[in-house]
């Protein structure tokens, strides 16, 4: 499928959406709901087995991937801001939670992410941040951007470990 071409048409979330979908080990789409395919123009079957990537926004920073798939395959939640691209080239912005499903054997069952709408406080910051992230990774690459994070969180007095209830503090 050809990517869409990034427009700068917001498309709406409101309160009442949850948007939410499973992915495979590889975080390859399982399950999505109505408003899934609503907001962001998908079809099902053109969703199906395809990498939750395929809603990769390019104004998105890798090293936010980069933390959420290390501390999901620890089994540990992330909450994350997401700027998602849809079809039509427009965009979203979530807070997203993404954590593994297991099987009553305890086994891995799947990951899910379950995403809200954001507060224009929250989505200016997180704008001014990702943008930030993405110049560094740009300019000195993807380590230097966690070294940006890193200081990002230390400035408002946090750290990684308070990185999930900072997120949802920032989304007031
Ligand atoms: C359950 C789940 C949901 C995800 N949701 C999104 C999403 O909404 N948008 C997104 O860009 N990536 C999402 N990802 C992360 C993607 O798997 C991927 O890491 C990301 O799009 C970056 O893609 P890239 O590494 O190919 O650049 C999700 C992953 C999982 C496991």
């Amino acid at each position: 499928m050809q990517r869409p071409t990034p427009t700068d048409v917001e498309h709406e979330v409101t309160s009442v959406d949850m948007i939410v979908s499973k992915g495979d080990a590889e975080g390859n789409i399982t399950y999505t709901n109505p408003i899934f395919m609503k907001i962001t123009g998908y079809t099902q079957g053109e969703l199906l087995d395809q990498p939750h990537s395929i809603l990769r926004h390019p104004d998105m920073p890798k090293v936010i991937f980069k933390y959420l798939w290390q501390n999901i395959k620890e089994g540990k939640e992330v909450y994350a801001y997401v700027k998602n691209l849809c079809k039509d080239g427009g965009y979203y912005w979530v807070l997203a939670q993404v954590r593994v499903a297991k099987n009553p054997d305890g086994s891995f069952r799947n990951y899910v992410s379950t995403r809200r709408m954001i507060t224009p406080a929250a989505k200016e910051a997180i704008s001014a941040l990702y943008a930030n992230l993405l110049k560094v990774e740009q300019d000195e690459g993807v380590e230097a951007s966690e070294k940006a994070l890193l200081a990002y969180l230390s400035e408002n007095g946090q750290t990684l470990e308070t990185f999930n209830s900072f997120m949802q503090s920032l989304n007031k």
